[in-house]
């Protein structure tokens, strides 16, 4: 059976439009059923249904952005017991290099 990947994403610059098409077009081309999502749309339903995510955001604040932090806000709890281990992967855009947010991604207890 066809793995399903969600793909969530902050993207609201034409530059992260243009990646986030770029991920979407890759991932389209692999064996999974790809659905994209808004970080802002994404609900713990949609989340359990899925069996690997690929979050893609940009740096702010040398963070996540605040779109991707309300989505771990409104799902975090709701997921922590139903999808430990679960395979997940995560794409920066970063004006700079990223590094603050790749290394605060950990804390976040991504796999
Ligand atoms: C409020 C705000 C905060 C930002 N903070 C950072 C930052 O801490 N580090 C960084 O490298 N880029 C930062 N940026 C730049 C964004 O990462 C960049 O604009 C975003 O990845 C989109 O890329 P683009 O401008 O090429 O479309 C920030 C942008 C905004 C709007």
């Amino acid at each position: 059976m066809d793995k399903h990947l969600l793909i969530i994403a902050h993207a609201l610059s034409p530059n992260t439009q243009t990646l986030l098409k770029t991920i979407n077009d890759a991932s389209n081309k692999s064996q999974c059923i790809v659905t994209s999502l808004s970080a802002f749309d994404t609900t713990p339903e949609r989340i359990i249904q899925a069996d690997a995510v690929n979050l893609f955001t940009p740096e702010n604040l040398s963070y996540i952005s605040g779109a991707m932090k309300d989505m771990f806000d409104r799902c975090y709890y709701p997921l922590l017991e139903k999808k430990q281990g679960f395979p997940v992967a995560a794409i920066v855009r970063a004006e700079h290099d990223g590094t603050d947010t790749v290394h605060a991604l950990p804390t976040l207890q991504l796999p």
